[in-house]
């Protein structure tokens, strides 16, 4: 079991992990707000079951909303669910969710302590990108959703998260790692975790921008 663990680590290129002390930096004060928080994000969540805005519903095994706590500093923005996610009605499930549970992991967290969620709530049919008419009509989950849990930063995955949250026209291999801002929240950008199983040399820039936010995150 310790073994498996340190072995993902360094299959994520860490060879040191912060000690366990740095957790409740990530985590809200405690209880504040979180009854309110807990129980607008479930009403987000029918409301999303509700959604006919387009058509991905048709297609759906369940709509995915989130997973994590709504009290996290931390939120994690990924694409849309593919087919682990479909079927299991949770985010970042599959292998990429496996390796975002080890980057998260690397930063001295635990995956519960933080948020993550993807700019679309239903799978797209065979994993195409997202089209712009979909993102535009999921947008205001994901708005809710950030204003709700109100994190201290945002770290979206890959370029389709980026380009919805910061615009079509910036280059996640340009701008990630750099500190942006999204509905008054910082948004740091990284490389998609599937991206990094398919480029394994890749990792070591996404560990630097998650340096990044783990180090804005223990500005505050
Ligand atoms: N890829 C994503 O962008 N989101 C998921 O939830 C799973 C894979």
């Amino acid at each position: 079991m310790v073994k498996q663990h340190v072995e993902g680590l360094l299959a994520f290129g860490v060879t040191h992990v912060p000690s366990a002390a740095a957790s409740p930096a990530v985590l809200g004060r405690a209880g504040q707000g979180r009854d309110a928080k807990t129980e607008r994000l479930a009403r987000l969540a029918e409301e999303v079951e509700r959604c006919r805005r387009c058509p991905l519903y048709r297609t759906r095994t369940h709509a995915v909303v989130s997973d994590g706590t709504p009290q996290a500093r931390l939120m994690f923005v990924g694409e849309a669910p593919g087919r682990d996610e479909d079927l299991q009605g949770k985010p970042f499930v599959g292998a990429a969710g496996q390796l975002l549970t080890k980057m998260i992991v690397a930063m001295g967290l635990r995956r519960d302590a933080v948020y993550i969620c993807n700019v679309l709530k239903d799978r797209p049919p065979n994993n195409r990108t997202p089209l712009p008419e979909e993102v535009e009509a999921c947008r205001p989950f994901l708005d809710t959703q950030i204003d709700v849990v109100a994190p201290q930063v945002i770290c979206t995955l890959g370029a389709v998260a980026t380009k919805a949250l910061l615009g079509p026209y910036v280059s996640i291999t340009k701008i990630r790692g750099e500190v942006r801002e999204y509905r008054g929240v910082r948004l740091v950008p990284t490389f998609h975790p599937a991206y990094l199983l398919r480029n394994p040399p890749a990792k070591k820039f996404a560990w630097a921008d998650l340096k990044k936010v783990k180090q804005l995150l223990e500005e505050q």
